[in-house]
């Protein structure tokens, strides 16, 4: 078993083994949920905020209440970061429609479920930010909701299944032969020293570490540009990252075996590395000192 220690259930803190969900529970039956993922830091929970607003956004794009206030995630959080006997966590949170006889339709007085557990949070190790990992692509041909953070993951699973199977780290998605995505990823590409990336729309998940590396290059004044991306420029790109909140920034050497520019991580990919990692330093630290205080 992955998930560790105590998690919190519907009110109350247990260790893992002893937590129990109904078998009617929509989460199980229908997919029906949404979720987060908030990564821990020396147990300083990163853009907390920015993860509760989509959570937020989430949920109201699924019509499910919002059964605790921002204040009420704000202080679980912590709690169940407390709990846990490791320093790096990714705390997730899942909160589906609730316990019901089976039917399509909304149950009328459902209680939405609520889960928040801890995994330790793992980072890609140095090996992997200096080499770059491999991706395949794929036709995205999941739903046209990607904007919700939805625990109806199929799609994501079987794509990035495809990956694995080939070997490699994510599944980079085209649709209509635009880039979208990844499985579990966002995407950038660079072309003559600008950083594109697709903009937000209903078919990507707005990521949070999408939006720190977008504020970190512009802090910095890099090139940037939103804007549809073709197959072509993907593969003919001199740098491709994926993003996400446990993979930070990661180069992307590969695609479907061929290399990307010269086959390593590129100057810009050196640049924003460094960026977020000096951004995470300094979070993490006003946390220390909030925790002192
Ligand atoms: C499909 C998809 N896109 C993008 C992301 C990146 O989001 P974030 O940076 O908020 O982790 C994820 C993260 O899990 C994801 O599953």
């Amino acid at each position: 078993m992955n998930a560790s220690g105590i998690v919190f259930l519907n009110g109350s803190f247990m260790p893992v083994e002893e937590a129990r969900v109904p078998v009617l529970d929509r989460g199980f039956i229908f997919g029906d949920g949404v979720y987060e993922l908030v990564p821990v830091y020396s147990r300083v929970p990163f853009r907390i905020d920015e993860h509760l607003a989509r959570l937020e956004r989430s949920l109201a794009a699924a019509r499910i209440r919002d059964p605790y206030s921002r204040a009420r995630w704000r202080d679980i959080i912590p709690q169940l970061i407390a709990k846990q006997a490791f320093e790096d966590q990714a705390v997730y949170l899942q909160v589906t429609r609730g316990v019901a006889r089976r039917d399509h339709a909304f149950p009328k007085d459902a209680v939405p479920t609520v889960l928040v557990m801890s995994n330790p949070l793992l980072c890609p190790p140095r090996e992997l930010v200096e080499r770059g990992a491999a991706a395949v692509t794929a036709a995205d041909d999941r739903w046209l909701r990607c904007d919700i953070k939805s625990t109806s993951l199929i799609g994501n699973c079987l794509l990035r299944q495809l990956s694995v199977d080939a070997g490699a780290l994510e599944t980079i998605l085209l649709r209509d032969g635009r880039l979208t995505e990844a499985s579990a990823s966002n995407v950038f590409v660079v072309r003559r020293g600008v950083i594109l990336s697709p903009p937000k729309s209903n078919l990507i998940l707005p990521g949070i570490t999408y939006d720190v590396v977008i504020e970190l290059a512009q802090g910095a004044g890099l090139p940037l540009e939103f804007r549809d991306l073709s197959e072509a420029e993907l593969r003919g790109a001199d740098e491709v990252w994926v993003t996400s909140s446990s993979k930070e920034v990661l180069a992307i050497t590969s695609l479907d075996g061929k290399p990307v520019g010269e086959g390593k991580p590129g100057p810009v990919f050196h640049t924003m590395f460094r960026l977020y990692q000096e951004f995470k330093q300094k979070v993490m630290r006003a946390g220390k000192a909030r925790q002192a205080a």
